[in-house]
């Protein structure tokens, strides 16, 4: 970076908040799952909007490009820059950690996009309200990072994704302009639906510096389910007939034998005493007489195996679902495969046969860890163990399966660095709408080049 750069950089923010020190940039340029370290010229920690319109104008004027970075708990590489020698900065939200009070009459929060799915949780929590979003990244993950990533969670199902959360977005533009589409009612009709449209954006569109979030009326009454079960529609047999029974699915996850072992390997419970080849998590809301209604239903389901509950959070038996993400992580000799498919339901079995049957073919020889948020028909598709140079082969073949048999090559983490290719899964008018709202948007390709294009 020129002296020049560096002094208006350091006009803007400060000094002490223009890092270019290799130590202390280190953190900010290796990926959670430490597949990617990238390079750039600086970090830098901007305190407010205007501070960060500033920033991004003179990275205009010296010709700098600009990855956003929140939380750093992004899983395909978006949140770090390439490694090579282009002229780039990171620009960390985490100083925009500014927390309006809660406003109960209409329910919403506004936060600077720094701050975090746990204290924006707890913010809710303490007027009685709840946040739509909850993941097990909840402590560090940000407010500006869920709504680029579009993140989904474990409430999903409930309460649908970071868009649905939205009601107003405060963003810089590419060439410094501070849009603002900021109203606290629900229904607002007028014209496009920018923020819905920056939801999801990745850091391509705009560096997103406030939301305004809609929150939640929490549920009176929950329960925690673990059924074990041989075959995934049982799971879907269960699901259905626990709406039947009037109760509300809060949260429906999968975990499978191999994830649950290794978790039991690391010091965690197995759930249910019986063994069996699948494990599905449910919470469910409802009347007081939950726990009863719960076994009623079970009952009446066939192919249950096992089963064990407890009244919500059930905090140990989440910790086994919540756990496998640093398990794997842990635990694999390489770097996991990690992809994040949803499957229509009607071929979610046959395709997870296939997909097992892939990461044990004679060529890869790996471990298989599945697990995910089947209420959504979002499956998180872990191959452990596998050589380099087999990796992109065997993702391209199971992201080949799963397009095959009808579902999605990204249901929540987005598409990143680490799944551009798989971009042209898209239908080709699709993709050409999308790139005319990237140029129109930022026609220089300063925001994140290289992440979804
Ligand atoms: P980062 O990782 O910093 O960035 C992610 C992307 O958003 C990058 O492309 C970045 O450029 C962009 N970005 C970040 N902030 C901004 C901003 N202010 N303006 C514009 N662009 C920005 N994801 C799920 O969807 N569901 C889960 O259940 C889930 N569980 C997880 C559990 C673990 C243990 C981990 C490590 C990750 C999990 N994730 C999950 C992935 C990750 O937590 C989410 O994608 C999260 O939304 C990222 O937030 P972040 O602040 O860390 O964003
Ligand atoms: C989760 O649901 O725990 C995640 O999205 C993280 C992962 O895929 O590992
Ligand atoms: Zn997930």
């Amino acid at each position: 970076m020129s002296d020049g750069a560096l002094t208006a950089l350091q006009a803007i923010v400060g000094a002490p908040h223009v890092l270019t020190d290799p130590d202390t940039t280190a953190r900010y340029l290796t990926d959670w799952t430490g597949r990617r370290t990238g390079r750039a010229s600086a970090v830098v920690r901007p305190a407010t909007t205007d501070q960060v319109s500033d920033v991004v104008k003179a990275c205009a004027v010296h010709g700098l490009s600009i990855c956003p970075q929140g939380g750093n708990t992004g899983l395909v590489g978006g949140s770090v820059p390439p490694d090579d020698d282009a002229p780039r900065i990171v620009l960390s939200t985490t100083r925009l950690s500014d927390v309006e009070a809660v406003d109960e009459i209409d329910r919403c929060i506004a936060v600077g996009a720094g701050v975090t799915v746990a204290e924006i949780a707890r913010r809710a929590a303490k007027v009685g309200l709840t946040f739509g979003i909850d993941l097990a990244s909840r402590d560090s993950a940000t407010a500006g990072g869920i709504v680029a990533t579009n993140a989904g969670g474990i409430h999903m199902i409930r309460h649908g994704d970071a868009r649905a959360q939205v009601r107003g977005v405060e963003a810089v533009l590419a060439d410094g302009t501070v849009l603002r589409r900021w109203k606290r009612v629900v229904k607002d009709n007028v014209g496009y639906d920018l923020p819905g449209l920056l939801a999801g954006s990745e850091g391509t569109l705009a560096v997103i510096t406030r939301v305004l979030f809609a929150l939640r009326t929490p549920a009176a009454s929950s329960f925690v389910l673990v059924a074990a079960l041989d075959a995934v529609p049982v799971a879907f047999d269960l699901l259905r007939g626990l709406e039947n029974s009037g109760l509300r699915i809060e949260a429906a996850e999968l975990m499978t034998s191999a994830g649950v072992e290794l978790l039991h390997e690391r010091g965690h419970r197995r759930p249910t005493e019986a063994r069996a080849r699948y494990y599905v998590l449910v919470e469910v809301a409802g009347p007081a007489d939950l726990e009863s209604l719960v076994v009623q239903t079970v009952s009446d389901v066939a192919g249950i195996v096992d089963t064990v509950g407890e009244p919500a959070p059930a905090r140990a038996l989440w910790e086994i679902r919540e756990g496998h993400t640093g398990a794997i992580a842990a635990s694999s000799t390489t770097v996991p495969v990690k992809l994040d498919v949803s499957l229509p339901r009607a071929s979610m079995p046959q395709a997870l046969e296939s997909l097992a049957a892939l990461g044990q073919a004679q060529t890869y020889d790996c471990r298989t860890i599945f697990f995910g948020h089947i209420g959504d028909g979002n499956i998180h598709l872990n191959y452990l163990d596998v050589p380099a140079p087999a990796q992109t082969e065997l993702a391209d073949a199971a992201l080949q399966l799963v397009v095959d048999a009808g579902g999605s090559v990204s249901a929540e983490h987005g598409i990143g660095r680490d799944k551009v290719r798989w971009m042209s899964t898209r239908d080709p008018a699709d993709v050409a709408a999308m790139k005319a709202i990237r140029a129109a948007l930022d026609p220089h390709e300063r925001l994140n080049p290289g992440v979804l294009w």
